[in-house]
Order: C-alpha cells, then sequence, then structure tokens
C-alpha cells in the first residue's frame, strides 16, 4: 500500500470514527491515528490506500440480473467549510449539515460523462451481487487517483428517512427516478417477497380477511 493512507473503525457506521485526522501522510501519523481508533472504539481498525478522487453513493434496488442502480449521487464537499478534507467525516454529516442549516452535499442525478456514470453502476452492481445483497443497499464509491471507481463501503440496510429535507441518500436517488417513498418501500418488500417465492397478493388477502383492505394493496393501486 502506498501512502497517504486512511484508517477508520471496522465495524462502525454513520461516519463515527471518521475525522480529517484519520488521513496519514506518514507511518508516524499512521500508528498514533489507529492506536488513538483502537482505544477509543475497542475494534479493529481498517487500513486503506486514501482515494483521492470524487465520492458518489449509489442505491441499488432489485435482485439477480434484475438488479438496477438509481440515479446516482454525487458529493459536493465543496459546500463543506474552508479546510476541511473531502470527506463524509461526522462532522459532515452530524454536526456542520443541520436541519436549520441543511449543507447542500448531494447532487443527485450526478453529473457525471456517461462513460463514468457507466463504469460506477459496473463496479456498484458486482460489489452488490457478489456479497450477496438482497433487494436493496447503498453503495458509497470512490475514485482513485486515475479516476477508477472504488467501492469504499456497502450499506445492505441503507438509511430510509422518509423527509426530503433530511438527506437522506435512498430515498433522494429514489425521488429522482420518480419513485415515491411509499412505492420504494413496498417494491423492497415486493423483492423480498419474489426472492422468497411469496405470493404477496395472495398472503395479505388471506391474514388480512375479508373486509380488511390490504394496505399495501390499497396504495399500490391509489
Ligand atoms: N479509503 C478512503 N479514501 C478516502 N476517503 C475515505 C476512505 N474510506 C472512507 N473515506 C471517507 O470516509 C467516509 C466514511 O467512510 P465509510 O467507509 O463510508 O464508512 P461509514 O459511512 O459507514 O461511516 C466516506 O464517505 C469517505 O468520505
Ligand atoms: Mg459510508
Amino acid at each position: 500500500m502506498n501512502l497517504p493512507l486512511f484508517v477508520k473503525p471496522l465495524h462502525e457506521g454513520s461516519s463515527k470514527g471518521i475525522t480529517d485526522s484519520n488521513l496519514c501522510f506518514d507511518l508516524k501519523h499512521l500508528f498514533r491515528q489507529t492506536e488513538f481508533l483502537l482505544e477509543s472504539y475497542k475494534q479493529p481498525v481498517l487500513i486503506e490506500e486514501y482515494l483521492p478522487g470524487k465520492e458518489f453513493t449509489c442505491a441499488v434496488l432489485g435482485n439477480g440480473a434484475d438488479a438496477t442502480v438509481l440515479p446516482i449521487v454525487g458529493m459536493n464537499f465543496e459546500t463543506l467549510p474552508k479546510g476541511a478534507l473531502p470527506i463524509y467525516s461526522f462532522d459532515a454529516k452530524f454536526v456542520w449539515d443541520r436541519p436549520e442549516n441543511p449543507l447542500d452535499i448531494f447532487q443527485c442525478p450526478a453529473r457525471i460523462t456517461q462513460e463514468l456514470q457507466a463504469s460506477i453502476e459496473r463496479v456498484t452492481l458486482d460489489a452488490f451481487r457478489v456479497l450477496g445483497c438482497r433487494d436493496w443497499a447503498r453503495i458509497d464509491v470512490r475514485l482513485d487517483a486515475s479516476g477508477v471507481p472504488n467501492v469504499l463501503e456497502v450499506n445492505p440496510l441503507p438509511g430510509i428517512l422518509p423527509d426530503p429535507a433530511d438527506n437522506s441518500c435512498l430515498p433522494k436517488a429514489a425521488r429522482a427516478a420518480g419513485i415515491g417513498y411509499e412505492e420504494l418501500i413496498q417494491n423492497c418488500l415486493k423483492y423480498a417477497a419474489a426472492r422468497q417465492g411469496v405470493d404477496l397478493d395472495h398472503s395479505l388477502s388471506r391474514t388480512s380477511g375479508a373486509q380488511g383492505a390490504p394496505a399495501l394493496a390499497a396504495s399500490a393501486s391509489a
């Protein structure tokens, strides 16, 4: 591996333990920061090459050959305070991005070339399939120094905050594809049912009885 390196706690999420200090230009800093993370988070630490290029997050819906990537979300780190590293750190997620003063950090669909879009979609679907993701996921991707998309992280249980003001990427990508929140949730249920060989309409009509209009069928036809 080549310097600079990036360290992060193995088991955390939501950018816990992700700060600008995790970027290490020399081994002395690498050892110090790794020790700090080991001590603070009581878990192994991942050491990766730092990917200096643009960052994207990609929502996937479906299974097998039918899995598709929703419009790609691009991260605009220029909205972070001056001098901040272009990473989606804990501060970027929870300190600088406040409901009363939201950061305009996401661009969806990301304005990128068709060629880059195709290679991001390819690596996203490859990761989704090879890791056995099911129904939906959100995959973080970042470009290396030569512009090649690398998978940063796979989120098999992605955040799905319903309020558009909450900057939640999967519902945002779905909205960009014309899929509303309820439809998104229903689609996920349908993919899971199809994967399990469950006839959803039949099961719902059996469990909800004659008079109970099944919520799914009701809003699906609305
Ligand atoms: N190898 C890396 N190179 C550059 N930036 C990274 C690297 N790994 C993580 N990051 C930055 O840290 C953020 C959080 O890391 P990630 O692995 O996605 O964990 P999580 O989102 O679960 O906290 C990423 O969105 C990215 O901005
Ligand atoms: Mg992430």
